[in-house]
C-alpha cells in the first residue's frame, strides 16, 4: 500500500516535472536559406506596395500564391508596418501568418518588430516547427528578425500549474532568409546575449516581491553571470554600508525584515586602465511608500520598482554576454520600502555617504534616497567616465510622457543626443526633459542640506535634480526616469508582451554599440 502511494507520488512528480515550464521557455531558433517549405506553419514578411508584395510570395507555387493574394485583397492587408493577417488552412499549409514590414527601405527596427509579431504568434501556437520567410537583404537583418522573435515570445509561466491552450515555448522557429544559415553565428554572438539579458530583466521584474527581495536579486544575478567571462560581482551588506556611512540606503531599507544590498557587477571588456561607464539602477524590490503609505489601488504593481536595477544589471549582462569592448559597472541599489516600527519617519534627517544631509519629507520619495549613495559610491570607487542612472522614479513622468518615452534628464547636450538616437535605433525611446536651476530652490530644507520632495509641480524634474546633487562637478551624467516604460498593463508592443518590458537593456546596449565600438 505504502509502496503504491510512493510510486504514485513519484509518478506525479515526474509528470509535474514534465509539464512544468521554466519561467520563460523559448523555441529553439534555427537559421536556413530562403526556400519555401512544403507545408506546416509559416510566417511571411511582406513589404508595402505591389512590387514588395509580389517579391514576398515569389517563391511560392502558383496556387498558394493566388490564394494568399486573394486573402490579402479581401482582408485589405497591404503590408503596412505593425499589421498582420493570420490565415489558417491555406493551400498546403496548416497556417500562414503574413506580417507587414511597411513601405520603403526595411529598417532593422521594422525587422525587429516584425520578428516580435512572429514571436508572439509562435508563443501561442502548438506547431512543432514554424518557419519564417523574409525575401530581403539588409546587413544584420536576419539577426534582428530573430532578436525580435526571441523578445516577442516572452511568457512568464512559472507559477501556472494548469496550462491553458498549447504549451508555449516548445518546438522550433526557423528563420529563412537570403543570409542563410550563416546568420546564426552573428545572431548568437551579437544579439542573442541581448535578448537573453532582456529576458533576465523581465523575469526579475515579473517575479513578485515574496520571491525577489534584495538578497534574492543578488542570488539571481550571480546565477545569470555564472558562466560569463570578465565579470566580478561584489555585494555590500548592512555592516558594509554602515562603515561607509550610506545613510540613504540604510534609511530606506531599515523598515523591512529583508535588509538592503548594494550590488556591484563589473565587466572588463576594454583596456585595463580605461575608466568604466557606471550604470546605476533603482532597485526597490517593493515600494509600499513606507510610513508615507501609498494608496491600496494598484500597490501590487510596485514590485516593478526595481526595474532600473534590473535594466542596468541586464545591460551589463548583455555587454558581457557579447564580449563588448568596453569597461562597465552596474550598481544596483536594492532595498524594500516598508512601513514598520523601525521604518524611517517623515521629518527624519539622513546623512549620506558623501556627507550631504537631507530631510525626509515623504518616505515615498525613496528612489532618490538610495540613488544618492549608489551614485556617490560609483564615482568614489570607480572614477567612471560617466554615470547613467535608471529609475522608476516618479508618477509624474508617467503623466508627462505616458508609455512612449522614458524621461531623459541631463545637462550634457551631447549625451542627450546620443541617448535619443540610440533609443530610436533600439526601439526604446527617450524624451529630454528640463533641469531648471530653480529646482534647487524648491528642494531647500530649513534644517538639512536638502529635502527629498519639493513644493513645485515638476515632480520628475525635482527628483532628477535631487539625484544630480550627488553627481560630482564636471562628471557627465544622465538620469532616465522609466516609471512609465518598465511595465505595460494591458497591451504590449510587438517585441514586448504585456507586463515587464525590460526597458533600458536594449537602449544601453545600443548606446554602447553606437559610441564605444
Ligand atoms: N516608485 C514610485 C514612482 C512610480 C509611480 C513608479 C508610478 C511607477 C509608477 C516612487 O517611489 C514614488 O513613490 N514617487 C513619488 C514621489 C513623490 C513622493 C515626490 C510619486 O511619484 O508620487
Ligand atoms: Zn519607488
Ligand atoms: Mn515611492
Amino acid at each position: 500500500m505504502r509502496r503504491v502511494a510512493f510510486a504514485r507520488s513519484l509518478l506525479c512528480a515526474a509528470v509535474l516535472a514534465a509539464i512544468a515550464l521554466p519561467a520563460s521557455a523559448q523555441r529553439t531558433l534555427g537559421f536556413d536559406s530562403y526556400a519555401m517549405p512544403q507545408g506546416g506553419t509559416i510566417a511571411i514578411l511582406v513589404g508595402e506596395g505591389d512590387a514588395a508584395m509580389a517579391a514576398a510570395t515569389a517563391a511560392l507555387d502558383a496556387d498558394t500564391r493566388d490564394s494568399i493574394n486573394r486573402a490579402m485583397e479581401s482582408a485589405r492587408f497591404t503590408g503596412k508596418a505593425d499589421s498582420q493577417l493570420d490565415l489558417p488552412g491555406l493551400g498546403g499549409f496548416d497556417r500562414v501568418l503574413l506580417v507587414g514590414l511597411g513601405a520603403g527601405d526595411v529598417s532593422l527596427r521594422a525587422l525587429q518588430n516584425a520578428g516580435g509579431r512572429v514571436g508572439q504568434f509562435a508563443a501561442g501556437s502548438a506547431a512543432p516547427r514554424i518557419e519564417v520567410l523574409w525575401n530581403g537583404e539588409v546587413a544584420d537583418g536576419a539577426s534582428h528578425l530573430a532578436h525580435g522573435a526571441a523578445m516577442g515570445q516572452y511568457r512568464f509561466g512559472k507559477y501556472r500549474t494548469v496550462i491553458e491552450g498549447p504549451a508555449t515555448g516548445q518546438g522550433e522557429l526557423i528563420i529563412r532568409t537570403r543570409a542563410g544559415g550563416a546568420a546564426g553565428a552573428d545572431y548568437r554572438a551579437q544579439w542573442q546575449p541581448v535578448s537573453n539579458a532582456v529576458r533576465f530583466a523581465r523575469d526579475l521584474v515579473t517575479e513578485p516581491a515574496n520571491v525577489i527581495w534584495p538578497q534574492t536579486f543578488v542570488d539571481r544575478t550571480r546565477e545569470a553571470f555564472a558562466s560569463v567571462p570578465g565579470v566580478t560581482i561584489e555585494v555590500l551588506d548592512v555592516p558594509a554600508m554602515e562603515r561607509l556611512g550610506m545613510g540613504g540606503m540604510l534609511a530606506v531599507g531599515q523598515g523591512s525584515a529583508r535588509p538592503p544590498r548594494l550590488l556591484v557587477v563589473r565587466y572588463q571588456g576594454g583596456r585595463a586602465g580605461d575608466a568604466p561607464i557606471a550604470l546605476v539602477g533603482k532597485g526597490i524590490t517593493f515600494d509600499t511608500g513606507g510610513i508615507s503609505l501609498k494608496d491600496r489601488d494598484g500597490m501590487w504593481r510596485m514590485k516593478y520598482d526595481m526595474s532600473g536595477a534590473a535594466a542596468v544589471t541586464g545591460a551589463v549582462l548583455a555587454l558581457a554576454g557579447r564580449q563588448a569592448p568596453v569597461n562597465a559597472v552596474a550598481i544596483a541599489a536594492l532595498a524594500e520600502n516598508m512601513p514598520s516600527g523601525t521604518a524611517t519617519r517623515p521629518g527624519d534627517v539622513v546623512r549620506t555617504m558623501s556627507g550631504k544631509t537631507f530631510e525626509v519629507i515623504s518616505t515615498d520619495a525613496e528612489g532618490r534616497m538610495v540613488l544618492s549613495d549608489a551614485i556617490w559610491y560609483a564615482q568614489d570607487r570607480f572614477k567612471p567616465r560617466l554615470v547613467i542612472d535608471v529609475a522608476t522614479l516618479t508618477g509624474s513622468i508617467v503623466t508627462a510622457l505616458g508609455d512612449e518615452y522614458a524621461g531623459l534628464f541631463t545637462r550634457d547636450d551631447a549625451l542627450a543626443a546620443q541617448l535619443e538616437s540610440s533609443g530610436r535605433a533600439a526601439g526604446e525611446e527617450v524624451w529630454r526633459m528640463p533641469l531648471h536651476p530653480s529646482y534647487a530652490h524648491d528642494l531647500r530644507s530649513p534644517i538639512a542640506d536638502l529635502r527629498n520632495t519639493g513644493v513645485s509641480g515638476a515632480g520628475a524634474g525635482l527628483g532628477a535634480h535631487f539625484i544630480g546633487e550627488w553627481v560630482l562637478p564636471g562628471m557627465q551624467w544622465a538620469h532616465l526616469d522609466i516609471a512609465g516604460m518598465a511595465w505595460r498593463e494591458s497591451e504590449g508592443t510587438a517585441t514586448s508582451p504585456a507586463g515587464a518590458t525590460g526597458f533600458g537593456v536594449r537602449l544601453l546596449d545600443q548606446w554602447v554599440r553606437d559610441h564605444y565600438e
